[in-house]
């Protein structure tokens, strides 16, 4: 054989030069970003991402209830065309996905909270920065997001929660989501173990962590330093543990509260926990226009209900008026097409994107959210929908639980 025959046998890979492009090339699905953010963060990171509380039932049942779901397409249906588009909050979205709230994100990745905030904005999606956040609103206003939501705990000072929202609406943002899971901390062993802080403190385990992991480390020491960037002008930056921050959180907050945010704040309002069907109701009354359905990804109660068992009860005790956002393991484009049939408007993912981010930075969480929408629509494509509506529309039909 000559040197032209065997070259029309093989054809060689054209070698990626790109140590990024050629590192998510290779992630083919979550579990794989998953991996590529063990092998980049330092044990404790990881584990703060990771983990769960208590026993972590809630964390592991949040996957099993996702995945309880079977599906029976409907064939000969042209599905050339798939349209993903939604309309969530009076917006347009091209697709059904956001990226949630997470707490000390530039932990994970130097380039923290600005990196997601511009690759959800890249791809038309929304962005909810987290009042813990290690980036202020008027940053992630300015250079990360043209319309990001807020998450808001309320603190303890009622002066610091009011500033907040002031805040938020002088930056111009429209969405304000208020947390109402977090009344005490949820108790996560795997931080308390491996004793995480923010910002994170030299160790003699640490010090043994730069060997094993000096590229975090340099990118950290090289950055500016990380801070509770939204609560800088009210608190002395004292040490934080990600244990106790939620002690800063009010215990007391109740319906009264809600009803003062409301008379506050001008936008969009959401209350996001795992509310059931009487609490969602008791929200749609106090002018809320949306629930956000999260059990905190496994993070508060643990033996919590799974957020997606939330979703059908809620949508038929507050009706089609009022919107209904679920997060709580989502890890497939399968999970948020069984989302959508079970009468959810949108999903949105928490360790998902901090498993891309904390492998490469924004363009991990691009790769996240695409992985995701192609997984998305390759599912509506075989189970034989064209759009969004339409899984709706046919979700008891195409969606099965095999246990009833
Ligand atoms: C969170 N979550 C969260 N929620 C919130 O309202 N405020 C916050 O500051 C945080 N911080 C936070 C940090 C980290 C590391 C994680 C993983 C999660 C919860 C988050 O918004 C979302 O509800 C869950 O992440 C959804 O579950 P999955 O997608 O992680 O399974």
């Amino acid at each position: 054989m000559r040197l032209s025959d065997v070259r029309k046998l093989i054809r060689l890979r054209r070698f990626e030069l790109d140590q990024t492009r050629r590192l998510l090339a290779r992630c083919y699905d979550l579990d794989d970003l998953r991996r590529a953010a063990q092998r980049r963060l330092p044990a404790p990171v990881f584990g703060y991402v990771d983990g769960g509380s208590d026993e972590e039932i809630t964390l592991a049942a949040n996957h099993a209830a996702l995945r309880r779901w079977t599906f029976q397409p409907r064939v000969l249906h042209d599905v050339t065309e798939t349209d993903l588009q939604v309309r969530v909050l009076d917006r347009v979205l091209p697709a059904p996905l956001g990226l949630a709230p997470t707490g000390f994100t530039r932990l994970v990745h130097q380039a923290g909270e600005g990196a997601a905030a511009r690759a959800a904005a890249s791809r038309g999606l929304p962005y909810s920065l987290s009042t813990v956040g290690t980036t202020s609103i008027e940053e992630v206003a300015r250079n990360g997001h043209h319309d990001p939501w807020f998450q808001l705990y309320v603190m303890r000072d009622r002066n610091i929660t009011r500033a907040l929202i002031g805040r938020a609406a002088a930056a111009g943002l429209a969405v304000l989501e208020i947390t109402v899971d977090t009344t005490a901390a949820g108790r996560r062993l795997r931080d308390l173990r491996t004793g995480v802080t923010m910002p994170p403190t030299l160790s003699p385990r640490s010090i043994l962590g730069i060997a094993v992991r000096p590229g975090y480390w340099i990118s950290m020491l090289r950055g500016p330093a990380l801070e509770f960037a939204s609560l800088t002008p009210y608190t002395t930056q004292e040490l934080a543990t990600v244990a106790n921050i939620a002690e800063k959180f009010d215990p007391a907050i109740t319906w009264a509260d809600i009803d003062t945010i409301r008379a506050l704040w001008p936008g969009k309002l959401l209350l996001k926990g795992p509310l059931g069907p009487s609490d969602a109701v008791h929200a749609v009354a106090a002018g809320v226009d949306g629930i956000h359905l999260s059990n905190h990804g496994g993070r508060q109660l643990d033996r919590c209900i799974p957020a997606i068992d939330l979703v059908r009860p809620v949508r038929e005790a507050v009706g089609e008026h009022c919107a209904i956002i679920v997060d709580s393991g989502i890890r497939h484009g399968a999970d948020i097409a069984v989302a959508l049939a079970r009468g959810a408007d949108m999903c949105m993912i928490g360790r998902a994107y901090l498993y891309g981010l904390a492998a490469a930075g924004q363009p991990g969480v691009e790769h996240v959210i695409d992985l995701l929408l192609a997984q998305l629509r390759r599912t509506m494509q075989l189970l034989g929908v064209t759009s969004v509506t339409e899984l709706r529309q046919h979700g008891d039909d195409l969606v099965i639980d095999p246990e009833r």
